[in-house]
C-alpha cells in the first residue's frame, strides 16, 4: 500500500495523474545524410531558448526569470543545477530545486535544458560542493609550469572523477523518475570545461602520463588525419609537436567529462552537450588566447574520440561580426556535430542569427542572461534586451516544428546583415533571390539600418513557391539558368502565419507592396508566401 502511494505522489509530481498520458519517449537527436534533428515527443524540435543568469536558478529569482521568458515567448529555457546545492555532503543529494524548476517549467508550459554546473564552471571549480574545496590534497586543481596554483580543477584525480560521476548519474536517475514526460529535453555537462591560465596540467601525476604514449584511439587514421601531426604513435611532444601540451590537455579534460557522461547515459538516455569558450574561428590564434582543453574548434576530433557519450559540442558565441560568427556555425555544424548554439549575446544584432541557425539545420539557438539578476534596470534596458528574439520567437513560435522539419530536409537558406549593409543573393535553383537591407518607402532608398540587423530567412516549398520570413530588408526575384533573363512575374504573395502547421493568410500582397523592388520586411518579422510564375 505505501508503495503505491509514494508511486501515486511521484506521478502527481512529475504532472501525471494515473490515466493520463504519463510517459513520452524521450529526446533523442536523429542524423540522416549528415544532417540532424533533435525529437522531442517524436517530431523534430527547434529550441527557441533562453538561459538564465547563473545565479538565477533560485526560487526566489524565478519570478523575474519568468518574466522574461514570457516576454521571449521562448520554448525552451536553460537553466544551471548546482553540484553544491545538490550535494551539500558527501553522498547525500537534495533534489528540491530541480523539482521546483520541473513543477514550474510545466506550469508555464516550456521546455527545460538542465545545465550541469560540476567539475567544470567557465575553467574553474567554483560550484564544487564546499566538502570538496576544503579537501584541496584530495581534489586538486592544475599546477602550472612554473609549480604555480591555477584557478582550475585538475582532470585526472580519480577521487574528482569518481565524485562528479556518481553526483551527475543521480541527477539523471532522479530526472528519469520525476520527469517521465521529458519536461527536460537535453542535458548540458559541465560549463565551458578547460583551463585558463595554463596551457595544460604540469603536476606529476600529469607529467607522467604526458610523457607517456598517445592512447590508441587517438592514433586511429580517422581520428589522426583530422589534426597535424608529426608521427603516428609515439610520446605526446613525439606525435604532435608544438601542439602536444594542448591537445593532452583536450584528450584529458574530453576524457573525464566523456566518462562523466557515460554514467549518466546509463540512467537516463537524454542527449548531452557540452558548451564551449570559443577561439578566434579566422587567426588561428595559438593556447594562452582562450580556454585551453575545451572543445575550441581545432580539437574537435579529440572530443569526439574522447567523449562519444557527448552528443553536441555547442559553441557559445560572444564573437562579433559577421565573418567571425558564421565561420563559427560552419566549423561545429558538421556532419558528426548537430549545431545548437547555447548561449550568444541577447538584442537586435545577434537575433538575425536564429536564421543562420536554420539554415544551417541547426537544433536550437539561445540568448544567455535573459533575466535582470535582479538589477531592477529601467523598462527600456530590459526592452532592448528582450524585444528583438522575443518578436522573433512570437513569429517563428507557431511554425516552429515545420521550421525543425524543413532544417533537417535542408530547405531552408538565410542571409543575415553585414557591417557593410551592403545586398546579398540567395540561390534558388530556377530563381535568385536578392536581399537589400534597410528602410525602404516607395522606391526610395531611405537610410540604411543603424545596426547590421536585417536579416532574411527563405523555405523551399516548390521549384516556384518560397516561404519567406524577415526584417528589415528588402527581396527581389529574378529567373537564373536556363530561365535566366525570362520575363516572369508573382502569381500571389500572401502576408499571414502559420498555425498548426496550416499557412492561415492576412492579406494579398500587391501593387506598391510589391511593385516597387519587392515586398520589403520592416522591423518586426514578417511571413509571406510567395508564389511566381514564368512568362
Ligand atoms: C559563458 C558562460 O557559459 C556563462 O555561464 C556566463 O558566464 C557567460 N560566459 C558570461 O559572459
Amino acid at each position: 500500500m505505501k508503495t503505491m502511494v509514494s508511486f501515486l505522489l511521484l506521478l502527481l509530481a512529475a504532472g501525471n495523474l494515473p490515466g493520463q498520458t504519463s510517459v513520452t519517449t524521450t529526446p533523442r537527436i536523429i542524423h540522416q545524410n549528415g544532417r540532424h534533428a533533435l525529437l522531442v515527443d517524436g517530431e523534430p524540435f527547434f529550441i527557441l531558448g533562453g538561459q538564465a543568469h547563473n545565479s538565477s536558478a533560485w526560487p526566489g529569482m524565478l519570478p523575474e526569470v519568468w518574466q522574461a521568458a514570457e516576454k521571449l515567448h521562448l520554448n525552451t529555457l536553460e537553466l544551471p543545477i548546482y553540484w553544491e546545492q545538490i550535494e551539500p555532503h558527501p553522498g547525500q543529494f537534495d533534489f528540491s530545486l530541480v523539482d521546483t524548476l520541473l513543477t514550474q517549467a510545466r506550469a508555464h508550459k516550456v521546455r527545460l535544458v538542465l545545465l550541469w554546473f560540476g567539475t567544470w564552471k567557465n575553467a574553474s571549480n567554483h560550484y564544487m560542493p564546499e566538502w570538496m574545496k576544503r579537501d584541496p590534497a584530495k581534489y586538486p586543481n592544475v599546477i602550472g609550469e612554473k609549480g604555480d596554483w591555477i584557478d582550475s580543477p585538475s582532470p585526472f584525480p580519480e577521487a574528482t572523477l569518481q565524485a562528479d560521476t556518481k553526483a551527475f548519474s543521480s541527477v539523471m536517475h532522479h530526472l528519469a523518475k520525476a520527469d517521465p514526460r521529458h519536461t527536460v529535453i537535453m542535458v548540458q555537462v559541465e560549463n565551458e570545461p578547460g583551463t585558463w591560465g595554463s596551457v595544460r596540467d604540469y603536476s606529476p601525476a600529469a607529467q607522467k602520463l604526458f610523457e607517456g604514449a598517445v592512447p590508441a584511439r587517438l592514433l586511429e587514421p580517422a581520428v589522426l588525419n583530422q589534426l597535424p601531426h608529426e608521427a603516428s604513435s609515439g610520446s605526446w611532444r613525439e606525435v604532435f609537436g608544438k601542439n602536444a601540451d594542448e591537445y593532452f590537455h583536450a584528450w584529458s579534460v574530453a576524457s573525464y567529462i566523456g566518462k562523466v557522461a557515460a554514467a549518466g547515459r546509463q540512467e537516463n538516455a537524454l542527449p548531452l552537450y557540452i558548451n564551449v569558450a570559443l577561439r578566434d574561428p579566422l587567426s588561428n590564434p595559438g593556447p594562452g588566447n582562450y580556454e585551453s582543453g575545451g572543445a575550441t574548434d581545432n580539437v574537435l576530433a579529440i572530443y569526439k574520440a574522447a567523449a562519444p557519450a557527448i552528443d553536441i559540442l555547442a559553441p557559445d558565441i560572444y564573437l562579433s561580426g559577421n565573418e567571425k560568427v558564421l565561420k563559427v556555425l560552419e566549423l561545429y555544424g558538421r556532419s558528426d556535430n548537430p549545431l545548437f548554439v547555447p548561449e550568444t549575446i541577447p538584442g537586435a544584432v545577434y537575433a538575425k542569427y536564429i536564421y543562420a541557425v536554420l539554415a544551417h539545420g541547426g537544433i536550437g539557438f539561445s540568448p544567455c542572461g535573459i533575466d535582470d539578476n535582479g538589477r531592477d534596470s529601467p523598462d527600456s534596458v530590459i526592452t532592448a534586451r528582450l524585444t528583438p528574439v522575443g518578436e522573433e520567437y512570437r513569429t517563428l513560435a507557431p511554425m516552429m516544428r515545420e521550421l525543425a522539419k524543413w532544417a533537417f530536409e535542408g530547405k531552408i537558406t538565410a542571409v543575415v546583415e553585414d557591417e557593410n549593409h551592403g545586398p546579398q543573393t540567395i540561390d534558388l535553383g530556377n530563381w535568385q533571390a536578392t536581399v537589400n537591407f534597410g528602410g525602404f518607402g516607395r522606391g526610395e532608398g531611405l537610410p540604411p539600418n543603424a545596426q547590421p540587423v536585417g536579416k532574411m530567412m527563405i523555405i523551399r516549398l516548390s521549384e516556384d513557391k518560397f516561404i519567406a520570413i524577415g526584417t528589415h530588408s528588402r527581396i527581389t526575384f529574378k529567373p537564373t539558368g536556363k530561365s535566366s533573363g525570362r520575363p516572369w512575374q508573382y502569381l500571389k504573395v500572401e502576408e499571414g502565419h502559420f498555425e498548426n502547421g496550416i499557412f492561415k493568410p492576412l492579406r494579398i500582397l500587391n501593387g506598391d507592396e510589391t511593385d516597387w523592388g519587392g515586398p520589403y520586411f520592416g522591423n518586426k518579422p514578417r511571413v509571406l508566401e510567395i508564389s511566381l510564375v514564368l512568362r
